[in-house]
């Protein structure tokens, strides 16, 4: 394996993820580990990460100088190599100008770094300091304009180094660059796949539990799915995990879940009625942020309540993704998961918490999910608010109102899947507006409900466009709803792209 160390820079877990990629495991450690730590880990080399600091900062972070002696190959990135230089001898200086973006290097001496690679290449750099003098046994093998010591190296000890960063698309042949390092200097094996993160996250999950009990707040959603999952493959019975059914889910998804962990995973899952308890809540609010706030509240109360009536549970389980963690320096503050998830719970919890993802990517937590044989649409399951429902019914939430999206939307996935979009599409659900409108039906004229279809392209949430959905589809899903869901005789689609609209209608 190959440990990567923390200094903070926003790009560091990206350096492990590209290297899991090339089949061998990578770790991100903070750069506190000790010499003695990282022998114990069998490692076959180290990265020094980049990082914010300049090496003359009073609080600059430092590394155990006794790893230089460990016998390892190391490569330093940006931080790292300034930090590689000046622990070693070498000289490191303020930059005139800061560089940040792409630059131009050129290939000054044959090296095992670069390999073959073209001999001029684009790199991404984003650095103040820069090395000016390298460290003895040390040669200059790679330059810049405005970066004359671009990369170094000193072969007799395996050390390598380069200013730029490998691990951003934008360096070209930057993915090339880690994989020499990793497999033609390291010489590590590229056996690792997700079945190996399974066993090693068992492992350590069993030594941190011992005997005691866990507890997972389950949601159906991707994140808390694979953890419970992941979890009750390491210790079976040991975890529990809790469903609250607070009336605002999709239809279907309340039985989808039960059936999904106690039939198929054969999991113990307690699931709350707290349908009730929240309609009455909810009563009379239509406001979006309070309805908001109550529901995030009401959730954090029945969980709290519940979970009080089990006896002995210790751990908290949590599907904490590595996006979801923010990064504060190189501490790594944790912060959990609340505006966007229902599970955010309690500061002060009487609870230690498990978070086995939280060294993923979405994508590879969807990818562990399918080794672990969680079917597909739990899997690709579209982003779900926390709030469910709550928000999607316009105005005040009322029983009536609620079954009305539940089955406008239901017709709609069904359509949508049908026609093969549903991987296309990041997210597309109905709305209820709180507006009735003139129709004819039959003879009779009606006044009925308007539901609007909301469906959107997207990478990642922070904006979309409005997605292109054949008009024969959108005919058969209009006509649908208007035939099959009472109270609704209009349906209205949604072109507006993110900004200036939201994906949500509150
Ligand atoms: P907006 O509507 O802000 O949504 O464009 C962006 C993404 O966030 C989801 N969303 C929420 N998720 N609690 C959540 O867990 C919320 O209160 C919430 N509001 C919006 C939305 O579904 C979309 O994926």
């Amino acid at each position: 394996k190959i440990v990567v160390l923390d200094f903070g820079s926003q790009f560091n877990q990206l350096i492990t993820r590209r290297i899991r990629e090339f089949g061998v495991f990578s770790e991100l450690h903070p750069h506190t580990i000790t010499a003695e730590e990282i022998k114990e880990m069998n490692a076959a080399g180290i990265i020094f990460s980049g990082g914010p600091n300049s090496v003359y900062d009073e609080k600059a972070f430092k590394v155990d100088e006794a790893i230089f002696d460990l016998g390892l190959p190391i490569l330093g990135i940006c931080y790292g190599m300034q930090l590689m230089s000046y622990a070693l001898g070498g000289k490191v200086e303020g930059a005139d100008h800061r560089e940040y973006g792409k630059a131009e290097i050129k290939i000054t001496a044959d090296n095992k770094l670069f390999g073959d690679l073209p001999k001029e290449q684009v790199v991404w750099m984003s650095h103040g300091d820069l090395v000016t003098e390298v460290p003895a046994g040390f040669e200059v093998i790679a330059t810049s304009a405005s970066c004359p010591i671009s990369a170094m190296q000193n072969v007799e000890r395996g050390f390598y180094a380069v200013q730029f960063h490998p691990e951003v698309r934008h360096s070209v042949y930057g993915n090339d660059i880690l994989r020499q390092f990793v497999f033609d200097i390291c010489h590590a094996k590229g056996d690792w796949s997700m079945a190996n993160f399974i066993e090693l996250e068992m492992k350590k999950i069993r030594e941190k539990v011992g005997d005691k009990q866990v507890l997972c707040a389950l949601s159906g959603g991707v994140d808390s799915s694979v953890v419970a999952v992941l979890i009750h493959k390491a210790i079976g019975d040991q975890l529990t995990c809790m469903f609250v059914d607070h009336n605002l889910n999709r239809k279907g998804e309340v039985e989808q879940v039960m059936k999904t962990f106690t039939e198929d995973f054969d999991m113990k899952v307690i699931k709350i009625d707290a349908r009730e308890r929240f309609m009455n809540k909810l009563k009379g609010v239509s406001d979006p942020e309070k309805k908001r706030k109550i529901i995030g509240n009401e959730f954090i109360y029945v969980f709290d309540e519940e979970s009080s009536k089990l006896k002995d549970m210790d751990f908290l389980a949590q599907g904490t993704l590595y996006t979801d963690i923010i990064e504060s320096g190189t501490t790594t503050a944790q912060t959990i998961k609340s505006h966007h998830n229902v599970g955010g719970l309690p500061e002060d919890m009487r609870f230690e918490l498990i978070e086995p993802l939280n060294t993923l990517f979405k994508d590879e937590v969807r990818a562990l999910g399918l080794e672990l044989g969680l079917p597909e649409e739990i899997v690709w399951r579209q982003p779900f608010p926390g709030p469910g429902l709550g928000i999607r019914v316009l105005g005040e939430v009322t029983e009536e109102k609620l079954e009305i999206v539940r089955e406008a939307d239901y017709i709609l996935r069904e359509e949508i899947k049908k026609a093969g979009l549903d991987r296309d599409i990041w997210q597309y659900f109905a709305v209820l507006p709180d507006i009735r409108s003139v129709g004819v039906m039959g003879d009779a004229r009606t006044y009925d409900y308007a539901v609007g279809i909301r469906a959107v392209t997207s990478i990642d949430g922070m904006t979309s466009d409005w997605a292109r959905i054949p008009w024969d589809v959108l005919e058969k899903i209009s006509v649908r709803i208007v035939n099959e869901v009472k109270h609704v005789n209009r349906v209205l689609y949604d072109i507006t792209s993110k900004p200036p609209a939201t994906i949500e209608w509150e």
